[in-house]
């Protein structure tokens, strides 16, 4: 095979472990492996060239991707796509591996249209958004991640007796925030799922923070991790919540972190490199055994998809992968369901 490679989309740590692992399994395997830079951009700029062990070499540890990644806006138009497979084309390319979140793996299945091509998609995105996968490559670096700044914010704000609201990225998934913030011991989370309106929002904190440090009690710090999606303006929750501080925990002040890109760089987790190999070697042999317009998914809920030789990884078509992302943003996925009723039943534990 003459296999290409692009990162696409919002980077994740672990996408070069991914890169390095398709290209060493498909060096060894007898392919030619070319890299795309710049995501689906840099191809239909057709900013590719061969890439070798070389090349890769030691780039597991790495955040970031190697290849450059972009959010293009020509390839989502009919044109674009054609563009881009006339390239595939040119270079005689035969198969392509697509790392990245759910619009990249939407612009796959687009291109997987050519029956000469055989197009595999890995999920590498720090939201954990995408439908039939457990854990996408990057989001274990990115909860630990903010896991680390929580704690560093919480012995500051310990050592002042404040409120901290911290945002964390997940445009419109708060995994993220559900994960970290238990991990953080956080007083509250708060997500965009949730579907709550800034007065109930408001209330509900007032309500946690008046329990935190309520007369004769032990706490000397409030964390409320907030993610991103959630429709109100952290900064504008904050300026609430100080309205009502004097009354609800007096001598208490209220700050606020926003983590934005800090949660998407560094380098990737133990997890996140075993997982991005794992996924990588079963992208390479997927394609050696014809499979195109489907995804590798790791620890994917309920067993969804087909086996492969990895206990792990299934192999999933990309027409359920996509169905099953829209239905994890609308808010109608049992997934959805099923981790917002975990947190849940720890809720009530959570500002003790
Ligand atoms: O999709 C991953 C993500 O990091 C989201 O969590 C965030 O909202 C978005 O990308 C930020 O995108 P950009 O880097 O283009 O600002």
């Amino acid at each position: 095979m003459r296999l290409a490679v692009l990162t696409s989309g919002g980077d994740s740590p672990g996408m070069n472990a991914a890169l390095r692992t398709v290209v060493a399994a498909g060096r060894q395997r007898g392919h030619e492996v070319i890299g795309v830079r710049r995501g689906y951009q840099g191809l239909l700029e057709g900013d590719v060239g061969p890439l070798d062990l070389a090349d890769v070499e030691g780039i597991t540890r790495l955040g970031g991707t190697l290849l450059g990644s972009s959010r293009s806006t020509e390839f989502p138009t009919p044109a674009g796509q054609e563009k881009a497979r006339s390239r595939l084309r040119e270079h005689d390319v035969s198969a392509l591996v697509v790392i990245g979140g759910n619009g990249s793996l939407a612009g796959a299945h687009l291109l997987a249209t050519d029956p000469a091509l055989r197009v595999v998609g890995l999920p590498a995105s720090i939201d954990n958004d995408v439908g039939h996968c457990g854990l996408a490559i990057g989001v274990d670096t990115a909860v630990n991640t903010i896991v680390e700044a929580c704690d560093r914010i919480s012995d500051t704000a310990r050592a002042h007796r404040r409120v901290f609201v911290v945002e964390v990225m997940g445009r419109s998934c708060g995994y993220l925030a559900m994960r970290a913030g238990v991990a953080a011991e956080a007083d509250a989370i708060l997500f965009g799922e949730q579907k709550l309106g800034e007065d109930e929002i408001v209330e509900r904190l007032r309500g946690v923070l008046r329990r935190c440090f309520a007369a004769g009690g032990y706490k000397k710090r409030a964390l409320i991790v907030k993610s991103e999606g959630v429709a109100v303006k952290t900064s504008q929750l904050v300026e609430r919540l100080s309205q009502h501080l004097a009354e609800d925990a007096p001598g208490v002040d209220v700050r606020e972190t926003v983590l934005g890109h800090v949660v998407r760089g560094g380098s990737p987790s133990a997890t996140d490199r075993v997982v991005a190999q794992r996924l990588g070697f079963a992208a390479v042999v997927a394609a050696e055994q014809g499979a195109s317009d489907v995804m590798l998914g790791w620890d994917v809920p309920g067993g969804f998809g087909e086996k492969t030789g990895d206990p792990q990884v299934r192999k999933i078509a990309l027409t359920e992968v996509l169905a099953e992302t829209a239905r994890l943003l609308d808010g109608t996925s049992p997934v959805l369901a099923r981790r917002m009723a975990m947190l849940a039943q720890v809720e009530d534990l959570l500002a003790i």
